[in-house]
């Protein structure tokens, strides 16, 4: 779909998001011919830099990570050519006329306000964006997690960006929400007549939702460690895809129609902590280990400080109460430091009523749809078949596997490159709304107060494994157990 002539401002465009996701980004969809001539991209930050020396910054982060065979030189040369800079302090009322004068007021085009910056940041920039009248009617703002560290600051945070920009120009990324795989699941749930009349408590036994990281902290201990994992993926990520396993089928994938749905499971969401007396959550936090192939430091030692409580991995059992879910756990986990790089969602299905096969035939064990969002995206469904050969009924567990790499030869862009063309499109469909953002706080809030008045620290893991032991005890309770760590 073509997009209109735009403007995009990015403040905090000497940062790591700009240098790692968005130029990167901005450059594949201009590869693809999806960026209209004009269009121009103005980098906005503190540092004292010219426009020549803002493109040789733009030029190594496209450089350090894109590989080589995807940019050809004057390929490069053309996209550097949008670009320019303005150098200006957003929390100082000077320096804005720079910017009125790079987005040339008088234009009628769409203009993007990325606010790649600090959290703290984003009030004051909205608050200047409007008092130098920077707004107009085609403009829209982007903001990035995270959206405030709990429910009364992430109400802060949507008061003061509400006061210069309504609702709909507000784009609230979760870049889950950008990956292939997770609009996948859209397609698969409501493109198939297949899996919807199973798609409930009396086909499902459960859901597991994993989100695996090998890296550590690695230059963000400042901020990781004022988050956490729970705040760090769970209030959004990890909720934003357990929404769409869980939603009722929209009346379209219109942003409303889509976020109405999803706002109503996160409301849905049972209390997690005191729920039957049991605590339904485990944290954990990384100790020195092996991991990708070499020995790292524990969490600790590389925040440089032996006193934090903050957890580097999170489980915990969900559940959800409506019609459809009653009394079907979802088991979330995730953490930094683990065996691998891993992001599924799995949905068990229940076993079959009755055997007609006797013992020698092996175990049968429940079918599975096993949705692989990275690496290697793709979509498995585990059945049972008969072992080939004359040497009677023998059973196997086998997947149905749709990898998508092998199906289609493309490549698969990263989720930026997907929503930052939504925003000029004014597509909202893959953006948190407002009252979700806020719902889904308003479930994260009391664990966190239950963390902060116990005095049991995080559970210790060795880097490299599958998180502390607690975790597994955590399903296995129920008489389950996390699909085979990854394996199949
Ligand atoms: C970010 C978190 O939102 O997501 C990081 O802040 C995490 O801590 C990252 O590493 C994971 O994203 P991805 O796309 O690599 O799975």
């Amino acid at each position: 779909i073509p997009v209109d002539i735009f403007d995009l401002a990015v403040f905090g465009a000497t940062g790591d998001l700009a240098q790692r996701k968005l130029l990167p980004a901005l450059f594949h969809r201009d590869l693809a011919g999806q960026i209209p001539p004009g269009a121009r991209i103005i980098g906005v930050s503190r540092r004292a830099m010219t426009d020549a020396e803002f493109i040789a910054f733009a030029k190594a982060a496209l450089e350090a990570h894109i590989p080589a065979e995807e940019r050809k030189g004057g390929e490069v040369e053309a996209f550097l050519k949008r670009l320019s800079y303005v150098t200006l302090d957003a929390t100082q009322d000077q320096g804005w006329d720079a910017l009125a004068k790079a987005l040339k007021p008088g234009e009628d085009r769409i203009r993007v306000f990325y606010l790649a910056t600090s959290p703290d940041l984003f009030g004051p920039i909205c608050d200047r964006l409007g008092k130098n009248k920077l707004v107009t009617p085609k403009s829209r703002v982007v903001i990035e997690k995270p959206l405030g560290k709990d429910l009364e600051s992430a109400r802060a945070v949507n008061d003061s960006i509400g006061k210069v920009f309504p609702e709909s120009s507000v784009y609230r990324i979760d870049h889950y929400l950008g990956k292939e795989t997770v609009q996948n699941l859209l397609a698969l749930r409501f493109a198939n007549a297949l899996f919807e009349p199973i798609w409930n408590s009396a086909h499902v036994d459960h859901v597991q939702i994993t989100v695996a990281e090998t890296l550590g902290v690695e230059g963000r201990a400042g901020y990781y460690d004022t988050a956490g994992a729970l705040r760090d993926m769970v209030q959004n990520h990890m909720l934003q895809l357990l929404c769409l396993v869980a939603i009722e089928p929209p009346t379209s994938i219109a942003a409303d129609a889509l976020r109405d749905e999803k706002l109503k499971v996160l409301k849905s969401l049972k209390p997690v902590v005191a729920h039957n007396g049991a605590n339904n959550t485990v944290r954990g936090q990384y100790r020195a280990g092996a991991s990708a192939g070499g020995a790292v430091p524990g969490y600790l030692d590389e925040l440089g400080s032996p006193s934090s409580k903050t957890e580097t991995f999170v489980a915990l059992k969900a559940e959800i109460g409506n019609w459809r879910w009653n009394g079907v756990p979802f088991y979330l986990r995730t953490g930094k430091r683990l065996p691998d790089r891993l992001s599924e969602i799995v949905v068990t299905f229940r076993p079959i009523p009755y055997s007609v096969f006797d013992d020698s035939a092996g175990p049968i064990e429940a079918n599975r749809l096993v949705i692989r969002l990275q690496p290697d995206e793709g979509v498995k469904l585990w059945l049972m078949i008969k072992d080939p050969g004359p040497g009677g009924m023998r059973l196997q567990h086998v997947p149905l596997d749709m990898s998508f790499a092998e199906a289609f030869s493309v490549r698969n862009p990263d989720a930026y490159e997907r929503l930052i063309l939504d925003v000029v499109r004014g597509n909202q469909t893959l953006f948190m709304r407002r009252d979700e953002v806020e719902a889904a706080w308003t479930w994260i809030d009391p664990i966190l107060d239950a963390w902060a008045e116990s005095t049991d620290l995080p559970k210790p893991y060795t880097a490299g494994t599958w998180g502390p032991a607690a975790a597994v005890a955590l399903i296995e309770r129920d008489g389950r157990t996390w699909h085979e760590d990854g394996t199949s």
